[in-house]
């Protein structure tokens, strides 16, 4: 197996269990390639990524922010991640369907300021960013959010059936973003021991979504 010894760190924040489910979906899907991934809840007082080959974070968007518990491992911990490879991807209602309305959308513009700005503010570096459409959870909301999603899906032209709830994430595309994800963390950490110096060129900075949305 290609990616066979590779340790990573998986950390995510979620609220209804979505990014919870990629989380774990990506962790299974790591196994078949021979890679050992240490999943944790950001609640869950996760270790540091000193000793990880590479760290990949996930958070779900929620009310235009990420979740406070990532927000704040990152903070705390970007000295260590600027210098191990890590990949991003955010888990929102905004990467439906992303993929085909083009790449000057404004649900892509909004995400892409809204990740710049966390990186900018927290000093992050990751590999690669990828947006992963995530669920609408009718059966999990108060009456009011329930009201504002059937407004925005009656616009959006998703599901409108708030007796249930709606998938959106597309796994196929989990898959594929996660390979390249291994494979930029093997290429990068090969590149770490015959450089013996690590810093993260501005240019191999990625706003992928390609995969996913
Ligand atoms: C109260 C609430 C606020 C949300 N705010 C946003 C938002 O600002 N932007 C967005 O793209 N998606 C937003 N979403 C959609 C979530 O990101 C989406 O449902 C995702 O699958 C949630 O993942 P989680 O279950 O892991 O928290 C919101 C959802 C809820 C219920």
């Amino acid at each position: 197996m290609y990616f066979a010894g590779m340790k990573l760190l998986l950390l995510y924040g979620s609220t209804d269990g979505q990014t919870d489910k990629i989380a774990r979906h990506i962790k299974s899907e790591a196994e078949k390639s021979g890679v050992e991934v240490s999943i944790y809840n950001a609640a869950d007082n996760p270790p540091a990524p000193k000793g990880f080959d590479g760290v990949i974070i996930g958070s779900s968007i929620r009310d235009r922010a990420f979740q406070a518990r990532v927000v704040a491992y990152v903070r705390t911990y970007v000295s260590e991640l600027n210098t191990i490879p890590s990949i991003f991807f955010t888990v929102s209602s905004a990467a439906i369907g992303l993929r085909e309305q083009g790449p000057k959308s404004w649900r892509r513009k909004g995400l892409t300021v809204l990740v710049d700005t966390f990186l900018k503010e927290s000093g992050w570096k990751p590999l690669l960013v990828e947006h992963i459409a995530g669920a609408i959870k009718f059966t999990k909301y108060s009456w009011q959010t329930k009201a504002g999603f059937w407004l925005m899906a009656l616009f959006s032209g998703w599901d409108r059936d708030t007796s249930i709830d709606h998938e959106y994430t597309d796994w196929e595309a989990v898959d594929a973003f996660v390979k390249v994800a291994y494979q930029q963390i093997k290429t990068r950490n090969e590149q770490i021991s015959s450089a013996r110096t690590f810093r993260v060129p501005s240019d191999l900075r990625m706003h992928s979504c390609y995969f996913s949305c």
